[in-house]
């Protein structure tokens, strides 16, 4: 689809909200967006539908971070395994890190960074065997912690931090072959039996940014650069630009897209990758494709749908009740939110066709206003509410929402 028909189809979506709003708007409890609830009751409520906010000038965005990062030490936060919610997927925490350094990029805060600093040294000797510094048995984990460490380097400008996503890199590297599939990064190290979309992703912003911040690089431009083109005619996007999950190859080394499913984070690590290639050569292209992307995320309206009513959803498990998304899966939308971002933050400015600010805020206020436990700023999953109960993905998707509305 052409972007400008998916940009008129967007604009569509957000006029009829601003509308739905100046109806609507007055059944809004102000109170209950821009300050905390005195009443102290974690009860679940759904926004209601076709009157979500529309975003306010005085929501404390920051101050709405700060309290869901607090939420995520107080709740899930192991001091002595230096690492949050230790029984879950180890990636979870290289994913609540980098939002946490973001905060503080963001802010000045410096609030977190022994905390920080602890987490990373405990975490850089895991994998020993093969060497530790992330360096593990999947690559797409060692991709999120490599990211982290690029903006603890950009946070404090030490070298060890880009000397370790140094070290990452060429650890993902090792895994990348020219077949099956005329290139790609495997997934599994050891088995070497998936090439997916995040570890592909997850790569190309990895290298892409290692090329942005070392002096005279070639190498790393080259590698990112062959890698998207690679993704970009691997079959894994569809003809509507959404990403799905990874390739399947025949007997003769052929790929096709496995069909399997559409995930918001795969539709948004490749903006933050985007947004890196576009900074290392100035070409409108990388920024066209992202732009592509993002707008298909938030003019998706089937299968799955992604954004509804201008709420980015799951559209592939948070709307199943009785399964609903798995701990993995719960904080692939704080993904999309953050690298959408940084998308925003690559535009031009007076580009109104790329409302993604706007965006970001809408859902950070929904989120703050329904999908919040008011006693205790966790987060539940589904950011039109009810708040029910948290886990380290639902808060550390919310903790990247809030941070990326910042
Ligand atoms: C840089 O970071 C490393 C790892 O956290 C630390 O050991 C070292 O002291 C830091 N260097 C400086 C100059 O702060
Ligand atoms: C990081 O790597 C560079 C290049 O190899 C080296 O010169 C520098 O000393 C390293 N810094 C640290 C803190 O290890
Ligand atoms: C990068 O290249 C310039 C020009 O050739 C040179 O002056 C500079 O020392 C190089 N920097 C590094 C870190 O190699
Ligand atoms: C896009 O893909 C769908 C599903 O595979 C297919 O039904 C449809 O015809 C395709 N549309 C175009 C324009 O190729
Ligand atoms: C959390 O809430 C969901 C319903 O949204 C429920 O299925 C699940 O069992 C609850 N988990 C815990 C640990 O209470």
């Amino acid at each position: 689809m052409k972007l400008s028909i998916l940009i008129a189809r967007f604009s569509y979506v957000w006029a009829t909200q601003s509308l739905a709003y100046s109806v609507h708007g007055h059944h809004q409890d102000a109170g209950s967006v821009h300050g905390p609830s005195s009443d102290g009751s974690d009860a679940g409520q759904v926004a209601p539908r076709s009157s979500l906010l529309r975003p306010r000038q005085d929501f404390d965005t920051r101050a709405a971070a700060k309290a869901a990062i607090d939420a995520l030490n107080n709740k899930f936060y192991s001091s002595t395994q230096a690492i949050w919610s230790p029984g879950d997927p180890w990636w979870l925490s290289g994913v609540a890190l980098a939002s946490v350094i973001d905060y503080m990029r963001k802010t000045g805060s410096s609030d977190y960074l022994d905390q920080v600093h602890d987490i990373i040294q405990v975490q850089r000797t895991q994998y020993a065997e093969s060497g530790g510094d992330f360096r593990g048995q999947s690559t797409d984990d060692t991709g999120w912690w490599a990211l982290a460490m690029i903006r603890m380097y950009d946070l404090t400008g030490n070298d060890t931090y880009l000397n370790i996503s140094v070290e990452d890199e060429a650890h993902m590297y090792k895994s990348w072959t020219s077949s099956p599939c005329g290139g790609g990064i495997y997934v599994d190290v050891e088995a070497k039996t998936y090439k997916n979309a995040i570890a592909n992703e997850l790569y190309i912003k990895l290298a892409a940014s290692l090329h942005n911040r070392i002096a005279n690089d070639t190498e790393y431009l080259s590698r990112a650069e062959t890698a998207w083109w690679w993704f970009q005619e691997s079959g894994m996007i569809r003809n509507d630009s959404l990403i799905n999950d990874g390739l399947a190859s025949n007997s003769d080394g052929i790929c096709y897209n496995n069909k399997l499913p559409v995930w918001t984070y795969n539709q948004g690590v490749i903006l933050g990758a985007l947004v890196e290639l576009y900074q290392a050569t100035a070409s409108d292209t990388y920024l066209t494709a992202a732009y592509t992307i993002a707008d298909a995320v938030l003019s998706s309206q089937t299968s799955p749908q992604l954004s509804k009513d201008g709420i980015l959803t799951e559209g592939s498990c948070e709307p199943d009740e009785a399964n609903g998304c798995n701990h993995d899966q719960q904080v692939f939308k704080g993904v999309f939110a953050y690298n959408l971002d940084e998308l925003h933050n690559a535009t031009p400015d007076g580009s109104e066709d790329h409302p993604y600010r706007s965006y970001l805020q809408q859902n950070a206020q929904s989120a703050y206003a329904y999908a919040r436990g008011k006693a205790t700023d966790l987060y539940d999953v589904s950011w039109v509410g009810p708040f029910q109960n948290s886990t380290i993905g639902k808060q550390a998707s919310a903790v990247g929402l809030l941070v990326a509305a910042i």
